[in-house]
Parts: structure tokens; sequence; C-alpha cells
């Protein structure tokens, strides 16, 4: 195929505005918080692609490992042809995993970060010539509408990273039911999700030793102070993640360190000494409460994976 892409364009203002419309709703908010999207700059996905490689954050390679035993069953299931739609696609490095095995007819990226999105899809395409390779810079957690060019007969999608955990009950209900009506009845749902287990298992994955996690953590301050009329110093926060167990979710937090006031352009914002801004929620399951949510929004269990230590999960769905 081609090493040309063809990119997608989405109605939508992701990257000026949103940041600011949601700095300026969550910290006024109380407890103040914010989406865990807006990770997503360049330098936040990369930074993410860097807690991926920590020995500490398991999902990564558990997801991996099980994908790559999984292959031939997958692309069983998921028949000849197939056309793959990756959601949040990111360095778009675990797909590579399956596309020997599944051969599909084409490729759809669907990522938040315009820039990276266009870098790894390029690259995908270069490294895969026989691939139709399709790139769509969207917010998924928003309604979706997907290219019919893109789907083709048999649409795969494809969720990896337990991203589904960023969302909460509520939240994931919404997001399956949009892809229940984005796709095709009969297509595939390959979907990774990360299992409840051990605290000290679970604590350690979002506090690696070298510190990157609170690195892309604090990056959202970075954010603000330099596409926003902030004067907010990141240095004056510190990173805290911890499990919890009633929510079954990581939590993650900024913490002030001190008694202070943040302005983001006309607007003060007081926080008091070790007052949290709350980054994202990380959602744990079962593999029992998994496909109860799932069922409930159309998509019928056909086969699960885990790996021996049962850390991880990836279900196979069919939309209904
Ligand atoms: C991309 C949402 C799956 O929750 O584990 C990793 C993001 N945050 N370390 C996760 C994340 C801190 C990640 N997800």
């Amino acid at each position: 195929m081609a090493l040309a892409i063809r990119t997608h364009e989405q109605p939508q203002n992701l990257e000026q505005q949103a940041l600011r419309d949601e700095a300026l709703r969550g910290f006024a908010a109380s407890p103040k918080a914010m989406s865990p999207k807006f990770f997503y700059d360049h330098r936040g996905s990369q930074l993410f692609e860097l807690i991926c490689q920590q020995p500490e954050y398991y999902p990564t390679r558990t997801e991996e490992t099980i994908l790559r035993l999984a292959a031939d069953a997958i692309a069983e299931l998921a028949g000849r042809n197939a056309s793959l739609v990756e959601l949040g696609s990111g360095a778009s490095r675990k797909i590579r995993l399956l596309l020997e095995a599944l051969r599909p007819a084409r490729y759809l990226g669907i990522d938040i970060s315009r820039e990276f999105l266009d870098i790894c899809t390029r690259r995908l395409a270069a490294d895969y010539r026989w691939l139709d390779v399709h790139a769509l810079c969207a917010d998924f957690s928003q309604p979706l509408k997907l290219p019919a060019e893109a789907l083709g007969q048999r649409p795969l999608a494809f969720f990896p990273g337990s991203s589904i955990g960023n969302f909460d009950p509520i939240e994931a209900r919404a997001f399956l039911r949009n892809l229940h009506q984005a796709l095709p009845a009969g297509s595939g749902l390959l979907i990774g999700v990360d299992l409840v287990k051990n605290r000290q298992v679970l604590e350690r994955a979002y506090n690696d030793a070298a510190g990157v996690t609170a690195l892309f953590n604090l990056n959202l301050l970075e954010r603000i102070r330099t596409e926003l009329d902030s004067d907010i110093d990141p240095q004056r926060f510190e990173h805290r993640a911890f499990y919890n167990e009633q929510a079954s979710r990581i939590e993650m937090h900024l913490v002030s360190r001190e008694k202070q006031q943040v302005r983001i352009e006309d607007r003060v914002f007081d926080f008091a000494a070790g007052e949290t801004l709350h980054t994202e929620n990380s959602y744990k399951y079962t593999p029992g409460t998994f496909r109860a949510l799932a069922s409930e929004c159309g998509f019928a269990s056909v086969a699960m994976w885990r790996d021996p230590a049962q850390l991880f999960s990836v279900h196979f769905l069919r939309r209904e």
C-alpha cells in the first residue's frame, strides 16, 4: 500500500480551547479535578510510553504477552480481511503484535494527540506496506462517527491498555454504548482490562521508582503553565497515587505542597496545604464485573485470555 496515510478530521476543538475550559472548570470544582485525557499532549504521550517501560508498570508487558500468545485465536475470531479500528492508538505499537496473524484489509488509528497520531501512523504505514492506513484525530469519550471507507466489511475495534479504566462506571457505559452505535452488528471488540489485585502490586505500578509517573502527572500542570496564561508552578505540587479499594480504582492526584494561590487568566484559585487536584482514576475489574458491564451495553463475551499470574485480561466481545 501507499506510504501516504489518509487522515480524517473530526470537527472538534481539542487542543486549544479545551484545556482552558477544563482547567477553569476543574480548579473551581470541589474537590478540584481534571480529566486524564489532558495528560496527552506530545510530551505527555512520550512520558506515557516511558511509563510502559518501567519495571513496576506490569499492564503493558503483560498485555503484550497475552496478545502474542492469543494472536492466532484472535485472528480466527476476527475472520479474514478485517478492518482494525484502534481507539487511543498512541504509539501504534501493540497493533503490530496482531498484524501478521490478522492480515487485516485496513487499519484506522484514532487518537486525541494529533502530532503523535500523525507520526506513529506514518511509521506504521512505512513498516507495513501492504496495509491501508487511516488516521482520525478525535476524542473518543465523545460520540464517534467512524469514516465509512475505514470501516469495511468486518470491523474489529481494538481498545488495549485498560484505557477503559479511565472512565467511571457511568462513563464506561456511555463509551460502550457509543461504540455500539458506531459499529455494525457482528463487529468484534478486542479490549484490554486491568484486573483487581493485591494493593501493593497496584500501587507500585503507579509509583515507579524512576519517578516517570510523577513526571507524567505533573506534566498536566506544565501544560497549564505553558499553554495558558497562568502563574502555576508545578514544583509546588507533588504526585500521589493510591488504590481506593472501595471503588476498585487507582486514584492519581497532584498535592499542593503548601497553602497557595494559583492564577489562570483572570481567575485566582486557593489551595490549602495538602489539598489535591484529582487527575486520574484507573478502574480495575474482575472478569465477571467487566463481562456484566459489556453485556449491559450490547457486547457479548466470546473469549477471554489472562496471564498465569492473572494480572491482566484481554476480552473478545461481539457487538450484538
Ligand atoms: C492509559 C489509562 C490505561 O490507567 O494505567 C498509567 C494511564 N496513568 N500510569 C492507566 C496511566 C498512570 C493508564 N491508562
